[in-house]
């Protein structure tokens, strides 16, 4: 564990090197119009007023796989949710079928979350990519939540089927509320060239570019992300993806997420796991490496055009252990926030359910957060959301 001593000279640490890193900025690294929109907010102070010179809203709630919370992740339900509530994005993990198909899925492979095993018990452990879209559609992506969350369970769950980026576009599209998307490579290594694939699947929709669509008529206060410059983000672990969409999709601003450890940022040596120990209090005992370490990760975000990051966080306790899943290390701490920022990059961190949790990293100055329950984030930001379970009702489920 780092002492407090040690945390004050790694913030004034941090302090030293952002003015360096906006030195290299001011340099002209990077030549995007994402890149534009970050270098002029370099020097705003940290805070609140950073959101306003991006084309992303403030506070901005993002509907991690959906409203999953409520509906099995990634699925018509957790969309559908997620845009009545009045989510500002929904979240999804792209992947490419066999036969060349973008789908929104999270896993690697499917045994957690579809009856893969029942379906194709031969295939039970292949990764997402070695199945075609036909054969991913005959899986059922819902049953698993009914069973994992008894209280949470509908019958119109059983059968969902794993969706197309295109099914999510047109749940986007489809309501009065506007989401904009904040799509994810993921693995983006197993999947070459996956960038180019989207650019032409988001160019089919027109989701490339700005929006052309006419917003007459539409319903006062109702979410219209999708209707301006922030309407897709792209988000992604892989600097080696960060670079490919920077050339891919030049005008689509990005967000580079942020993991310590292994393929992330340097970690500071640590003892191992304990056998009593959980996975969530052994990650919230993990530090950086350095300040250097981290700040390596916030240039190169900047240096490659990005306009925000997204760091992991710790949860606190609660009496449910659904948070505690998404309880990292703590890549979120203010010294952090600032040096980010310094730099002019938004901070969204992943995963945040909680209010307390909410509280605690809006004190901190983050501008928006992924999570599993918009509704809870909306009614956090006081912005009106309805009861998710009569709108389920309503939708059909
Ligand atoms: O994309 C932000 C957050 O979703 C990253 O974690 O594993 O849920 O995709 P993961
Ligand atoms: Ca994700």
């Amino acid at each position: 564990m780092v002492s407090n001593r040690s945390c004050l000279t790694l913030a004034q640490e941090a302090t030293r090197t952002s003015s360096r890193l906006v030195l290299a900025a001011a340099i002209g690294l990077g030549g995007s119009v994402a890149s534009a929109w970050a270098q002029d907010v370099a020097e705003q102070p940290r805070g609140s007023t950073l959101c306003t010179k991006l084309p992303v809203p403030c506070d901005a709630v993002i509907a991690h796989r959906g409203a999953s919370f409520e509906a099995p992740e990634s699925t018509m339900p957790a969309y559908l949710l997620a845009r009545e509530l009045g989510a500002d994005y929904l979240e999804l993990d792209l992947q490419r079928t066999k036969d060349g198909e973008l789908i929104a899925f999270h896993d690697d492979t499917l045994g957690r979350n579809t009856d893969v095993a029942e379906v194709f018990p031969e295939r039970a452990k292949a990764p997402v990519s070695a199945f075609t879209l036909a054969e991913l559609k005959r899986l059922d992506a819902g049953s698993w939540f009914n069973e994992a969350y008894p209280a949470r369970a509908r019958d119109s769950y059983a059968g969902l089927e794993i969706l197309t980026l295109d099914e999510v576009i047109d749940i986007a599209e489809g309501g009065d509320n506007r989401p904009g998307l904040y799509i994810e490579t993921k693995v983006p290594e197993q999947f070459p060239g996956i960038e180019a694939d989207l650019r032409a699947a988001l160019e089919a929709r027109g989701w490339a570019g700005e929006s052309t669509t006419s917003r007459e008529g539409a319903t006062d206060g109702a979410v219209a992300v999708a209707d301006g410059p922030g309407r897709v983000i792209m988000q992604t672990f892989s600097r080696q993806s960060l670079q490919a969409l920077e050339t891919t999709l030049p005008s689509v601003p990005r967000v580079l997420l942020l993991w310590l450890g292994e393929g992330g940022i340097d970690a500071a040596a640590a003892d191992p796991q304990a056998d009593t120990e959980s996975t969530a209090d052994y990650y919230a005992r993990q530090q950086v490496a350095s300040s250097e370490a981290y700040a390596e990760w916030i240039d190169f975000a900047k240096a490659h055009g990005a306009i925000g990051v997204g760091p992991s966080t710790v949860q606190q306790e609660h009496d449910g252990a659904f948070s505690s899943q998404f309880s990292y290390a703590d890549l979120a701490e203010p010294w952090m926030i600032g040096m980010a920022h310094d730099e002019g990059l938004l901070v969204h961190p992943y995963t945040v359910d909680e209010p307390v949790d909410f509280a605690r990293y809006r004190e901190r100055g983050v501008d928006g957060f992924f999570t599993n329950r918009p509704a809870a984030l909306l009614e956090f930001y006081d912005r009106p959301a309805g009861d998710p379970a009569d709108m389920l009702e309503r939708l059909g489920y």
